[in-house]
Formats: C-alpha cells, sequence, structure tokens
C-alpha cells in the first residue's frame, strides 16, 4: 500500500518551472494559486525536495482558501533544510516531516527537532538516493493516503522514474523563460515511443493559466 500521489506544479508554456537564477515567483496567475491551494488542502500530505526549500523558502500552507494545511514533508537526506526554514518556524500545524540518511549530522537531526520536525530515516539505495516506493510505504504506514508532489525538477523526476505518480494537476503559464529550470529532471526516456502518457486529459482554463489534469499510465 502506498499513498495516491497528485503530482502538481506551474510551468511556463516552455517546460520551465523556474528561471535559470532559481527564481519560480510567481509562474501562474492568482486563479491557478487559489486552485493550488484547494488541492492541497485536499491531500492528507505535501512533498518537496530540499532544492525547493532552499530555493523557494515555501511555507506549504493553506491559505488562500479556508481548508485543512497538509502535512509537510521536506525530502532532505543530508537535513540541509535551514533552521529558519518557513516550514519549520511559520508555527503552523501540522509540525513539518524530514526524510534524510541515518548518517545526517546527530546535531543538526537534534536542532531540527527542537524546532518540532518529525525525522524519518529511510535507507538508501546503490545510488545514494531513495528508493521512492519503499518511501511512500513508509508514509502509509504513518496514515498518509494521499500525497500531494510539488517538486522540485529532480523529486518529482525520482517520483515519475519509480512510477510512483498516479495523477497530474499541471498550471501551464502563458509566459516563456527559454532557459529556466525544467519541470522534470531527466527520465532516462530516449526515444518517443517510451513517453509517459497521461491519460485522459481534462483542460481548463484558470484565469489567464491552462490547468491541466490527466492519469499517468505507465507501460
Ligand atoms: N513552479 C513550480 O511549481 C515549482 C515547484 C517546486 C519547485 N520549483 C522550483 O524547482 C527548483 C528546485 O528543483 P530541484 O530539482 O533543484 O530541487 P528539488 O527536486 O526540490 O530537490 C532536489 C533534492 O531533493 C533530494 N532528492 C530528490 N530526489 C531524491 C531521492 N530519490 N533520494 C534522495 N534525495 C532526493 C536531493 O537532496 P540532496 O542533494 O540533499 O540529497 C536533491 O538534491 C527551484 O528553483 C524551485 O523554485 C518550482
Amino acid at each position: 500500500m502506498r499513498p495516491v500521489v497528485t503530482l502538481a506544479y506551474a510551468q511556463t508554456l516552455d517546460g520551465r518551472i523556474a528561471a535559470a537564477d532559481g527564481t519560480s515567483r510567481w509562474i501562474s496567475g492568482p486563479e491557478s494559486l487559489v486552485r493550488t491551494h484547494q488541492l492541497r488542502s485536499q491531500h492528507d500530505a505535501i512533498m518537496v525536495g530540499i532544492g525547493t526549500v532552499l530555493a523557494d523558502n515555501p511555507s506549504l500552507t493553506v491559505r488562500h482558501v479556508h481548508g485543512p494545511n497538509p502535512l509537510r514533508i521536506v525530502v532532505d537526506r543530508n537535513l540541509r533544510t535551514p533552521l529558519s526554514a518557513a516550514v519549520l518556524v511559520d508555527g503552523a500545524a501540522p509540525h513539518t516531516w524530514l526524510v534524510c540518511d541515518a548518517q545526517a549530522a546527530p546535531a543538526r537531526r537534534h536542532a531540527l527537532q527542537e524546532l518540532g520536525a518529525t525525522i524519518i530515516t529511510q535507507p538508501l539505495n546503490d545510488e545514494s538516493t531513495f528508493a521512492m516506493q519503499p518511501l511512500l510505504h513508509t508514509l502509509a504506514s504513518h496514515g498518509i493516503r494521499t500525497l500531494m508532489l510539488e517538486g522540485g525538477s529532480r523529486l518529482i523526476a525520482s517520483m515519475l522514474r519509480a512510477r510512483c505518480v498516479d495523477r497530474v494537476a499541471i498550471t501551464i503559464a502563458p509566459k516563456l523563460l527559454g532557459q529556466g529550470i525544467p519541470a522534470i529532471a531527466d527520465l532516462g526516456i530516449t526515444t518517443m515511443g517510451n513517453a509517459l502518457c497521461l491519460h485522459e486529459p481534462r483542460v481548463t482554463q484558470c484565469g489567464d493559466d491552462i490547468w491541466l489534469e490527466a492519469t499517468v499510465r505507465y507501460a
């Protein structure tokens, strides 16, 4: 058993989730932001990689609609989350979980726990990364049934490679960046026939943005 995973992010029309300098605010318009917060409030937990915390310092709370905050989870192998990070110090409940390697510095672990963080230790695989399926099973064992994956590029790729994304809700903004951070890092797909297919896409307009929802079909 693992949680149902919804991948949700905002990209420019040319597939960037941040500019070359790492800035991503704001790709999408206010209407899409409201819809994203609605989606957050419908999930048990929300997950980002440490790269996103370092780049954006997001709160990951529900603010633009009324609704419960999901549990916030940061995939942070070496516990690099700053002690001043919004996900730790903004006072929102429930407290944030940090997923790290057992070798992460004990002093760091202690300092983060002092701020209320829950530290979840996961084994690393041969590539010194977390295998996503076991990580999701761990989350399920803690009662998490639905997970919203918000980024960034490398964590999204890890989850897609592990076939762990069930559906997508992608905001496509009418903006172009050329250079920038691609929405999805390398998936190891080199030929069109192996492209991941999105099933039964539903496209709606959200302010000036396009909102695309679909389920992911794995070969
Ligand atoms: N537009 C949007 O909707 C949106 C949403 C989110 C983020 N962003 C943008 O995305 C950018 C960040 O993306 P990113 O790719 O640099 O960072 P990221 O995906 O947020 O985090 C990457 C880090 O997460 C950890 N990680 C990811 N997969 C892992 C795995 N399988 N096992 C262990 N650790 C794993 C690694 O940390 P360690 O290196 O410490 O091991 C990795 O370096 C930012 O510029 C942000 O603005 C945009």
